[in-house]
């Protein structure tokens, strides 16, 4: 294909893409944001599968996704300071690209970085995806936004990038993007940010993950892995000694304590957001928190909230191209 329009949401915990073929049929992907070592004795008989998931950075080759966290000796990416410059970050950002098919003579990718990184790294991430997207296309052109204003965009735009609701324009619009490790909130007046109303928060799912770890570990003797605690949350029991054990209590009760010090902190910006038009809620975090937020009378879960940052990155993108 000679135009190629690729959103791409590099999350703490999953990495989400989304991107069309062509025919405006929109297809969103994820995978979950771990990168591990690859040891050649990986691929025996029945691995195969792995294959996919391999990518190589600087002649070094690593696992991404759940390979990583099946095969892997060694997991890369902690929540080091440098994330953007890690090879952890390159790798997702190269399996985020192969996956989505991104061989193209004129590729556009819209991104975003966390309120809190916008300024300082911006400039350095263009950069860097640049590097790796040279790879995939003859000319790129990329584009970095704070990562909750795709929420926004994916509101404000349809699908080819024109302007869906005008209404929204002349708003003041808040948006609470809740993640694996972070939350980021932002504001919007008249499609500009408000300075003032912008941060991040070092609450997230996997807040709740990690206690919900313990609990279990307490009361049935087995300490499962966060990655695993996020799977038991979901079905609502664990498996321990060959038993379904339910666990539906202990999450109702340490995601109803995460709710709340997210609307806490929320709180402490925008006070009792009356001068606010609309609040969205959005990233995973909101989907799963959904039963336990109770902000404002005028917030609202988006829809598919996982993925309505890089839709937006997408819709974004349409809207620079044509
Ligand atoms: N539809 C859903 N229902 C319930 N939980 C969900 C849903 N979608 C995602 N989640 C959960 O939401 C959490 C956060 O996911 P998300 O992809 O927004 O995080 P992230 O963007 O990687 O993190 P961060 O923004 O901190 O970098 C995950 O733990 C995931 O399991
Ligand atoms: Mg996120």
């Amino acid at each position: 294909m000679t135009n190629r329009v690729i959103g791409i949401d590099v999350g703490y915990g999953y990495t989400k893409i989304v991107t069309d073929n062509g025919n405006g049929m929109v297809t969103p992907l994820s995978f979950r944001s771990i990168v591990g070592t690859y040891e050649d004795g990986i691929q025996v008989e029945g691995l195969k599968s792995v294959a996919k998931e391999i990518v190589t950075i600087s002649n070094q080759r690593f696992l991404v996704g759940d390979g990583a966290l099946k095969h892997s000796s060694r997991i890369l990416n902690g929540r080091e300071k440098d994330w953007i410059g890690s090879v952890a970050y390159r790798a997702l950002l190269m399996h985020a690209l192969q996956l989505a098919e991104s061989n193209s003579v004129n590729l556009t990718i819209i991104t975003g970085l966390p309120v809190s990184y916008y300024r300082s790294d911006r400039e350095k991430l263009i950069n860097i995806i640049r590097e790796i997207a040279c790879n995939f296309c003859i000319d790129c052109n990329v584009k970095v936004i704070p990562q909750p204003l795709g929420s926004f965009f994916n509101l404000l735009l349809n699908s080819n990038g024109t302007v869906a609701t005008q209404t929204l324009a002349s708003e003041k619009v808040g948006v609470l993007d809740i993640g694996f490790y972070t939350t980021d909130l932002l504001t919007v007046s008249e499609l500009e940010a408000v300075e003032k109303q912008m941060d991040s928060f070092e609450n997230g799912i996997s807040t709740s993950l990690e206690v919900i770890a313990k609990d279990i570990e307490d009361t049935y003797a087995m300490r499962p892995s966060v990655y695993k605690a996020e799977q038991s949350v979901r079905q609502g029991y664990i498996k321990a000694f060959g038993v379904e054990k339910d666990i539906r209590l202990i999450a109702q009760q340490r995601l109803t304590e995460l709710a709340q010090e997210i609307t806490a902190k929320a709180k402490t910006i925008w006070k009792n957001a009356a001068d606010i038009d609309r609040v969205i809620l959005t990233g995973g975090g909101a989907a799963l928190l959904k039963p336990y937020l109770n902000l404002y009378q005028h917030a609202t879960v988006i829809e598919d909230s996982q993925f309505a940052n890089a839709m937006g990155y997408y819709k974004l993108g349409r809207r620079y191209q044509s």
